[in-house]
Formats: structure tokens, C-alpha cells, sequence
């Protein structure tokens, strides 16, 4: 389906060849790159920070997605809109002050995306709806690529899309998204769909064609 973007994750990406890798998925087709940051506290795992995306930012002709499972965030927005992030999506539950996190990051010039682990609510953002242009819908508990897509997570999508109205705010789907699940949560009102596994699976950056294969077949 050509009207949704994907937005291919590098936590599935070559960790030697990482600019090399953003400039293969965009020339395979990819419309955004999705950055998965991650701080071993608020995920069980750790990738990369700001110095790797100001690094990869010269590679991107596209957006940068900035996708932070850290907390605390506020100490840390300056840096990664510094380092060239278009949109910084934080989570709610990564703290007690997501309005003033959302406030902060427009505020250092980014797009503000939001995020919702699986078991938080669609009514998490209702008083958040004019502070983004962004929610994004874990469809997998964030930390790990490769997980099993989380199928009541779709009901949520649908409840977003309701509660978005004509608000020009994309719905984002981060986890187990391909060519099964992609059409599920695009039906369900979804427009950017984040794909770590499927689209770097039988790729390398000294054959990237099947990265553009995999992208087309969502
Ligand atoms: C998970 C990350 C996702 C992940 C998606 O914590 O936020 O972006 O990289 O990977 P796949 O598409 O393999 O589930
Ligand atoms: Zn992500």
C-alpha cells in the first residue's frame, strides 16, 4: 500500500555500516529512518545516542526518526535535536511530566511524536492531542527487533484514528510490522510503519536489493 511510509529501524541495521546502511534503505525506497534509542533502564537493552545520530545525519536525505526508550528524557532533547533529529518521539510512561516533554522538544525544533507501550491506553494522549504530530503504537514491548506483532494493539490504532479527528497527526506502528501485519493496522487508520526485521532480513550493505524488496512487499 503506497499511501503509508515506511520508516525501515536500524536497530536491525549492519552496527558497523550504520551510514552506509541509512543511504541503502533510503535509495531501496524507505521514506523515513527510524532511530531506536535505547538506555539499558527504561528497555533491557542498549544501542546509541546522540553522537550516533549526529554521525548518520549527513547519510539521510529524508527524516530523521527519533524514536528515545529512555528516561528521564528532558536532559537529553537538546542533544538529539542537535544532532539533526526531525521528529523526537518520547514515551509516556518514560515520566511524570510527558506535557512539559512534549513542550521541550518542539521547543528545540523537532516534530513531537509520543509513544504508548502496549498496555497504555489510547486516552494516554487525549489531553496530548495539541502537542504532537506524532503517536506512535508499540506493537511489540520495546527493546528487541524481530518480536511477534501484539494483535490487541490494533483496537488501539483504531481508537487513535477516532480520537485524531483531521488533526495533522501521523499514527505510527513500531514492532512485528510486515507484509501480514502491515495491512491490519493500515486498515485500522495508520500511516507510518516502522519495520526493523522485515525490511534488513537478506540484505547487507554490499547487497542492499533486497532491502528495496522487502519495503515494497509491505
Ligand atoms: C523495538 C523498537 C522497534 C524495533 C522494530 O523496541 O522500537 O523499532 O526496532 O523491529 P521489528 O520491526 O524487527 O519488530
Ligand atoms: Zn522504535
Amino acid at each position: 500500500d503506497r499511501s503509508l511510509k515506511i520508516a525501515p529501524s536500524i536497530l536491525s541495521a549492519d552496527f558497523a555500516n550504520f551510514g552506509m546502511e541509512c543511504a541503502a534503505i533510503e535509495a531501496q525506497g524507505a521514506d523515513w529512518v527510524h532511530v531506536d534509542v535505547m538506555d539499558g533502564h527504561f528497555v533491557p537493552n542498549i544501542t546509541f545516542g546522540p553522537a550516533t545520530c549526529a554521525a548518520i545525519r549527513p547519510h539521510i536525505k529524508g527524516v530523521m526518526d527519533v524514536h528515545l526508550m529512555i528516561a528521564p528524557v528532558d536532559p537529553y532533547i537538546d542533544a538529539f535535536a542537535q544532532a539533526g533529529a526531525d521528529v523526537i518521539t518520547a514515551h509516556v510512561e518514560a515520566g511524570p511530566h510527558i506535557h512539559r516533554t512534549l513542550q521541550a522538544i518542539r521547543g528545540a525544533g523537532a516534530k513531537a511524536g509520543v509513544a504508548l507501550n502496549p498496555g497504555t491506553p489510547a486516552s494516554a494522549v487525549e489531553y496530548l492531542l495539541d502537542m504532537v504530530d506524532l503517536v506512535c503504537v508499540m506493537t511489540v514491548n520495546p527493546g528487541f527487533g524481530g518480536q511477534k506483532f501484539i494483535h490487541s494493539q490494533v483496537e488501539k490504532v483504531r481508537q487513535l484514528r477516532a480520537m485524531i479527528g483531521d488533526r495533522p497527526i501521523h499514527i505510527e506502528i513500531d514492532g512485528g510490522v510486515d507484509p501480514t501485519t502491515a495491512p491490519l493496522v493500515a486498515a485500522a487508520g495508520a500511516d507510518v510503519l516502522v519495520a526493523g526485521s522485515a525490511v534488513f532480513r537478506g540484505g547487507s550493505v554490499t547487497n542492499p536489493a533486497p532491502y528495496g524488496e522487502n519495503i515494497r512487499a509491505i
